[in-house]
């Protein structure tokens, strides 16, 4: 009988230090797969529209007159200038180039340019821009710069379904219905995989996360509850809310079964998303990935309508969370420079309780390349 070993290998260090190996995922991972890029009602009315980066390519959304929204490569097509240069902003009916004032509808078709009569034979058809899919899920929109994207349902719904065992779980809690309470956003010195690998197991949750193991007394174990399907934490015996001080919340959302009440779950999407789902509300975390050692992590806390026009305070609600983030973060801030040194050369371990670890790690390896690692980086290292 084979037992498996109580300690198995991280990927080795060079893979979280390397330029190149980050220009290798950016390609075969945030431009190839579903990137969850805005919340929808960002973009509230006809002609708003936000940019924002996935992988080394500027995306501009919109929202079209006919309510829904459009993605579209940010690059003019005549001579490539950037179409929109705020990360914000609100056009009337078209997209003008700043250059040399090409004009684009909000579908993307190229309908007008100075002196366009004199060009007959320009296939304005041909001079659209660059459309990128986009679907709507839990109220954000979620973009795919890949020319044939990979399913969506499969590879988003379908990642929080295998999570918590049934498709209908997360439905219940109607994120799309949900208002952003509070957006915090954090710039974290440190590669975005120690950042999925630490949000991914709860080892450390007894030495950093002392305010969360105080309302999810099962954390203090250091048992992920991501490793068991449909598994959710309890709320300690004492606790009235997922709050700071384990004080109440704001009930319980109208749709959730029995079972999800008074409990936590934590699912992560591939490649750059954590939901996070407590009764009262839903944090979502959306990482940028902006350089090997620099992350972006957006992090919004969702109330319904109802809580946020009351204008009740949510502090003690969000300073829960938000100190878990502080706390995390500096973790992985703290990893970060250990992963250049010749201690991390071949990678440190995971314990029993971080196996599942393994799993992301072997979804990098095959995406990015089986050896997963820059050629002569190993012997460059001194
Ligand atoms: Fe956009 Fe010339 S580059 S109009
Ligand atoms: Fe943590």
């Amino acid at each position: 009988m084979t037992t498996t070993p109580r300690l198995i290998p991280t990927l080795p260090g060079r893979l979280y230090t390397s330029p190149e190996f980050f220009a290798r995922e950016q390609e075969a991972i945030f431009e190839s797969l579903w990137f969850c890029a805005v919340r929808c009602s960002e973009l509230a009315s006809p002609g708003a529209f936000r940019t924002v980066m996935i992988g080394r390519e500027n995306i501009l959304i919109v929202r079209h007159g006919d309510g829904g929204l459009r993605a579209f490569l940010n690059v003019c097509r005549h001579r490539g200038a950037r179409l929109c240069t705020e990360e914000a902003g609100e056009v009337r009916r078209t997209l003008r180039c700043p250059y040399h004032a090409w004009s684009y509808d909000l579908d993307g078709a190229l309908v007008a340019a100075p002196h366009l009569a004199r060009m007959p034979d320009l296939d304005r058809a041909g001079y659209g821009l660059r459309p990128v899919a986009l679907r709507e899920w839990l109220g954000y929109a979620w973009l795919c710069l890949a020319d044939e994207p990979p399913p969506f349902e499969e590879s988003v719904p379908g990642a929080a379904a295998e999570r918590l065992g049934e498709a209908a779980a997360i439905d219940r809690y109607r994120a799309e219905d949900l208002a952003v309470g509070r957006r915090i956003r954090y710039d974290v010195r440190a590669n975005w995989k120690l950042i999925v690998e630490n949000f991914m197991e709860c080892y450390h949750c007894p030495t950093i996360h002392p305010e969360l193991t105080a309302v999810l007394p099962e954390f203090a174990r250091g048992y992920a509850a991501q490793s068991s399907v449909g598994h959710g934490a309890a709320f300690a015996e004492g606790a009235r809310g997922f709050t700071v001080d384990g004080g109440a919340g704001f009930g319980r959302l109208p749709e959730l079964a029995a079972e999800q009440d008074r409990r936590y779950y934590a699912i992560t999407v591939r490649p750059q998303v954590f939901i996070n789902l407590v009764p009262d509300h839903v944090i979502v975390h959306r990482m940028f990935p902006t350089a090997h050692d620099r992350t972006v992590v957006e992090c919004d806390w969702l109330y319904s309508p109802e809580v946020i026009e009351s204008g009740v305070d949510l502090s003690r609600s969000v300073e829960l969370f938000h100190r878990v983030n502080v706390q995390d973060f500096a973790a992985c801030e703290m990893t970060q420079p250990g992963m250049g040194s010749r201690a991390y050369r071949a990678g440190g371990v995971l314990v029993p309780s971080e196996h599942h670890i393994g799993a992301f790690h072997g979804w990098v390896r095959e995406r990015v390349g089986a050896e997963a690692a820059p050629p002569g980086s190993e012997s460059d290292t001194p």
